[in-house]
């Protein structure tokens, strides 16, 4: 291999090492709740809604309840239940109350269970 040749695959290398710390540099979108930050692994903005449609509308279409109405997601409901912060709803999330499936952090990692959580308490009043 020629000195020139060298040369070139040091700097490929050194590129490719700038892009992956880069990446690990994107500033992380953090919920409202007291549960501490975590980096998405992805580096990319969560999308709360996106994620309440995936893992949560069947049962919560437009924020009621299916299965018991009662226990409903709009703000007055969750207040009732004293269900007030991110925090609250990934606790329930994490140990249902009773009928609800568990979405553990393997399912569902904190970082996406906060931005459902965030998208939860703004979007249904
Ligand atoms: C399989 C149906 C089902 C799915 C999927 C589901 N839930 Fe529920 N959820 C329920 C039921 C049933 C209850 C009533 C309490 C119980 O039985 O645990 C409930 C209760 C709740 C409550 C408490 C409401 C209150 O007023 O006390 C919250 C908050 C909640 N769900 C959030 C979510 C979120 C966020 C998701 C998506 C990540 C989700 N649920 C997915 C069925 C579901």
């Amino acid at each position: 291999m020629t000195r020139r040749a060298v040369a070139i695959c040091m700097s490929m290398v050194c590129a490719v090492c700038f892009t992956s710390a880069c990446s690990r540099e994107v500033p992380q979108k953090t919920g409202t709740g007291a549960v501490k930050p975590e980096p998405d692994p992805q580096g990319r903005a969560l999308d709360g809604e996106a994620l309440f449609k995936q893992y949560c509308a069947t049962c919560h279409p437009d924020g009621g309840n299916v299965n018991d109405p009662k226990r409903n997601l709009r703000g007055s409901t969750l207040r009732a239940n004293h269900i007030t912060s991110s925090e609250d709803i990934v606790r329930i999330l994490r140990n249902p109350i009773s009928r609800m499936i568990r979405f553990d952090a393997a399912m569902l990692p904190d970082s996406e269970a906060r931005a459902i959580a965030g998208y939860v308490l703004k979007t249904f009043k």
